[in-house]
């Protein structure tokens, strides 16, 4: 692999167009982790003629955006001279085909990456197969170092959570301005504490998800169905796992009854302590439910890391916890969360444990602060506690 930059661009245009491909695949951030942030561009006649971004988790990776931008763009494909890419495209199948596929059949002869895979199961692997198709490969050194584009991404292919593999987690909770969890009975029913644009947020976030977990009092209470509905993509929901050592979740609640039309609902599955009520478990089955038994924790409830694997082994990659004050801090302590997205409502009192002691004890990384509609928005990585 080549250092030095042969398109009609210098080596410090290519790095100036690298550092700004990362800075603007680095928005999407919370959107894509656990993948890293990645950005691409088409360049024919010395200037960039299209780029493209990996804008959410599952959707698209930025080579190929960039490349469909290009070839919507009316430039002949015969003038692309190459693709810049802040990251070495993969090779290997994941929720979408191998970039080095794509671009194999763009045609495009030249391939400039800033950075190397950092996984080491992957690192160079990308760039190998490009160069046995004949494909160009060069390398501009300090200009998208994953350690700045992506730095949860080597969280993510850290060799000791390789070792024993959890999904990426992403506690999601709606507090009222005094910090609970469980707004004044007199609002919305005593269940809604975001407004319409936020939970739209929610839907979006929920068909990006592998699977839901929540827990058997915010069945009991909430009666939750958990389905992703539009702005969200129904067409692949994900699992609904709630946590039920007891097998408390009655079996009429809504999770059981059939999604409205144009909504997505998940297969249910109930995860409890092995051998409760057989009764019980007969009855949530005959609802609709796949019941499965699971070793119990020191304090009597199923035991999360044994969850965090039966969750991995269902082939779930990201998480969406979407739970009340006592399992979220369970995940906390144990420091089974990745990511955080909390939505301060326009709702004032409410009842119950807050979160509020876990917002200043918790090391954030890359902290988002936003506004949407009415509610205050925190997005933020969660560092491992030292
Ligand atoms: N604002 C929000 O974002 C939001 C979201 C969800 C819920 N809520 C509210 O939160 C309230 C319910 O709060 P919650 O904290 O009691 O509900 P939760 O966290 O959803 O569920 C707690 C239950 O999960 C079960 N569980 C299973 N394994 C566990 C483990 N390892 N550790 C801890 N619990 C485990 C326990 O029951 P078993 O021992 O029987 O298994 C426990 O009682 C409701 O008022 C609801 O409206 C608010």
């Amino acid at each position: 692999m080549s250092e030095m930059a042969t398109t009609s661009l210098s080596e410090s245009s290519l790095r100036e167009i690298l550092v700004d491909l990362a800075a603007q695949a680095r928005r999407r951030r919370f959107e894509v982790a656990p993948n890293p942030c990645v950005g691409a561009a088409v360049i024919a006649g010395g200037q960039v003629i299209a780029r493209g971004f990996h804008e959410r988790w599952g959707g698209p990776h930025a080579e190929v955006e960039a490349l469909a931008a290009a070839a919507a763009s009316g430039v002949p494909s015969s003038s692309f001279e190459a693709l810049v890419v802040t990251l070495e495209p993969c090779s290997s199948h994941g929720k979408t085909p191998p970039c080095t596929d794509a671009i194999r059949s763009s045609g495009i002869r030249r391939v400039i990456v800033g950075a190397l895979d950092p996984d080491p199961r992957h690192r160079g692997a990308g760039l190998k197969l490009l160069q046995e198709a004949g494909i160009e490969v060069e390398f501009v050194p300090r200009s998208s170092e994953i350690d700045r584009t992506a730095p949860h991404f080597l969280r993510w292919v850290d060799v000791d959570r390789q070792r024993r593999p959890r999904p990426w987690t992403i506690a999601k909770w709606a507090q009222t301005r005094s910090g609970q969890l469980t707004p004044p009975p007199a609002i919305g029913g005593g269940r809604w504490i975001s407004g319409p644009d936020a939970l739209r947020e929610v839907q979006l976030l929920r068909g990006r998800v592998d699977a839901i977990v929540s827990g058997v009092t915010t069945v009991l209470h909430d009666d939750p169905r958990f389905t992703v509905r539009p702005p969200g993509d129904p067409s692949r929901p994900p699992l609904r796992v709630i946590l039920d050592s007891y097998l408390r979740t009655p079996p009429d609640c809504k999770l059981f009854t059939p999604p409205g039309l144009g909504e997505g609902a998940g297969p249910v599955h109930i995860l409890c302590q092995a051998g409760a009520n057989a009764a019980r478990h007969v009855a949530l089955e005959r609802a609709g439910a796949k019941v499965t038994g699971l070793r119990s924790s020191e304090e009597d409830h199923i035991a999360l890391r044994d969850v965090q694997e039966w969750l991995w082994e269902q082939g779930v990659r990201r998480v969406l916890l979407e739970a009340g004050p006592q399992l979220l801090s369970r995940h906390l302590e144990a420091g089974f969360v990745d990511q955080v997205r909390v939505y301060t409502g326009a709702v004032m009192g409410g009842e119950g444990p807050t979160m509020a002691p876990w917002l200043t004890r918790l090391r954030f990384a890359e902290r988002l602060d936003r506004e949407v509609a009415d509610d205050a928005v925190l997005e933020s990585f969660v560092l491992p506690s030292e």
